[in-house]
């Protein structure tokens, strides 16, 4: 007997691998296509043998329909909530931000990865309940414009609202959004049918096959099931040839350690916001939440074989229990197809121009801080902090005032401490940085006197990382350095860690940039390019 709630009783890879459809437009609005999103509260079918599980999706699918759009053409989306008005999982009201007398029901929508003005941003403040009955203190408009103005890469859009937000996205709330651009296209990478987008997430579910998430915060929330394409341990058929596939580690908390068995050694060409600088060969890919990588695998003269991806990552990472012999398990590839017709695909040897920006162009560094602390009822409380003016490091939580405020188009580094014993992914919005480096610090030294001391040699990031980030891994008793430039839009952001229970935890802070826009900024689309060209040296493809 299948029990949903026994992954042992779980038959694998018997579920093609859904590919999520590409998004419509509904008409057109100042000039620009119009999408609309609607956010509905369905049932799917999850597995083969399971009882349809209710879910919540973009247009009523998990995951949500994938945008495709173009570099240099904006876009509309009209984000309808359209969900019901009680919670289908359990909303913990002592958390910041989820108070019972705020709607039960609350979302937004944030573009990860997108460099978009603010009142686009999915601010977690910004949200709105169903119907628009009510909206949160930051909320302007629930029509986006996105402008697209940053190079093709993988994107994803997922819900953002404050204290429930892990609630959300674990209910389904999450879909890609892909950035098309002609140094792409001149790549000639393999694509249409060989290009597939795969989100990978660990859920639990009860007997009944309904969602299951604790009725209280917990630390780290990790699943005993995996799902890619919303399917659990799916396969997919096929055909001796290169593909292209596009992995995002949509789980709440748990990272992945992907490598194929029998081992399968694949090209990584981009990583979170674009190209990375050359490609590199990996066996094996890490990805932490909201992490994205870009590969090519070649399965040609393989027909017959059978490649099953599987996961090493501890959880918590990188110090817990190593994955059982269900979550060490993610997808099946079978190359039984038969070709279609010649692979007329590439493995390029050089890619696109990517993001280069100098530590000499930082006009200032500044140190913040990743902290453990225990909140009022005796739970684990991530924080973030930051040094500020005092000198002395101090964990910071959402409510208090912002401390991070660049200026428009200028260039810091951020250190970012990690004195706790977890590895968290650290991601800022409207940015995409590159990381410098990782040193090992004096841990205890650095919490009781403030003092920065290094224990050993700073190690450069692994090539894997060497390209345009907006999530990395700030690993414990380590400062990570990041390298960005706040542009192109001034207002307010957030940065915070990405395991959802900590950003919904209070592992989230505000931050301005701070400055205004000049008039040639406001330019249009045509234009947009132009801009980027001449007023930066992040520009990364020549294209278009
Ligand atoms: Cu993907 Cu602020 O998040
Ligand atoms: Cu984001
Ligand atoms: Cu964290």
């Amino acid at each position: 007997m299948v029990n949903p709630a026994v992954p042992g009783t779980v038959p694998k890879f018997v579920d093609p691998l859904p590919i999520p459809e590409v998004l419509q437009p509904a008409g057109w609005e100042r000039g620009r296509p119009l999408f609309r999103v609607r956010m509905l509260q369905v049932q799917q079918q999850l597995h083969r043998d399971f009882p349809p599980t209710t879910v919540w999706g973009y247009e009523g699918r998990y995951p949500g329909p994938t945008f495709e759009v173009r570099r240099g053409r904006p876009i509309r989306v009209q984000y309808l909530n359209e969900l019901p008005s009680a919670h289908l999982l359990p909303v913990d009201t002592s958390v910041h931000g989820a108070e019972a007398f705020r709607p039960q029901v609350r979302t937004v929508v944030h573009l990860h990865g997108g460099n978009v003005p603010p009142e686009f941003d999915g601010h977690p403040e910004a949200w709105f309940a169903p119907g628009l009955a009510e909206a949160g203190p930051s909320f302007t408009t629930n029509v986006f414009e996105y402008p697209n103005r940053q190079p093709s890469t993988t994107l994803w859009y997922h819900d953002h609202a404050v204290g429930i937000t892990r609630l959300n996205v674990y209910a389904g709330l999450a879909g890609f959004y892909l950035i098309r651009s002609e140094a792409e296209r001149q790549l000639g990478l393999p694509s249409g049918s060989f290009e597939i987008p795969l989100v990978i997430q660990d859920r639990t579910f009860n007997s009944d096959g309904s969602l299951f998430y604790p009725q209280e915060i917990v630390p780290e929330f990790f699943g005993n099931t995996i799902l890619v394409n919303g399917k659990v341990w799916p396969f997919l058929n096929v055909e001796p040839r290169r593909y292209r596939l596009r992995f995002l580690n949509g789980s709440n908390a748990r990272f992945y350690d992907l490598q194929f068995e029998p081992v399968l050694p694949v090209v990584q060409i981009g990583v979170d916001g674009g190209f990375l600088r050359r490609p590199v060969s990996t066996t094996s890919l890490l990805l932490a939440p909201a992490e994205r990588a870009d590969v090519i695998v070649d399965f040609t003269g393989m027909e017959g074989a059978t490649f099953t991806l599987r996961n090493t990552a501890p959880a918590p990472y990188p110090g817990g229990e190593p994955p059982d012999e269900h979550t060490s398990e993610v997808i099946q590839f079978r190359v039984v197809l038969p070709l279609s017709g010649p692979d007329r695909s590439h493995i390029p040897s050089k890619l696109p121009r990517s993001l280069v920006l100098d530590p000499c162009q930082a006009v200032r560094t500044r140190d913040v801080t990743l902290n453990e602390r225990v909140d009022h009822q005796g739970r684990v409380l991530p924080l973030l902090g930051s040094r500020g003016l005092s000198g002395r490091p101090s964990p910071l939580r959402w409510g208090d005032s912002v401390t991070e405020a660049p200026r428009l188009n200028t260039v810091e580094i951020w250190r970012v401490i990690n004195t706790t014993e977890d590895s968290h992914p650290i991601h800022l919005h409207l940015v995409r940085f590159l990381i410098l480096d990782r040193q090992p610090f004096d841990v205890s030294r650095f919490v009781d006197t403030g003092e920065l001391v290094f224990t050993g040699p700073a190690s450069p990031p692994e090539a894997t990382e060497a390209g345009p980030k907006d999530t990395m891994r700030a690993n414990p008793g380590q400062v990570t350095r990041l390298i960005a430039r706040f542009g192109d839009y001034p207002g307010d952001f957030v940065w915070h860690c990405h395991i959802l229970e900590h950003e919904d935890h209070e592992m989230m802070r505000r931050y301005q940039v701070v400055g205004s826009r000049r008039p040639t900024e406001a330019r249009d689309d045509d234009e947009a390019e132009d801009v980027e060209e001449d007023n930066d040296d992040d520009d990364d493809d020549q294209e278009d």
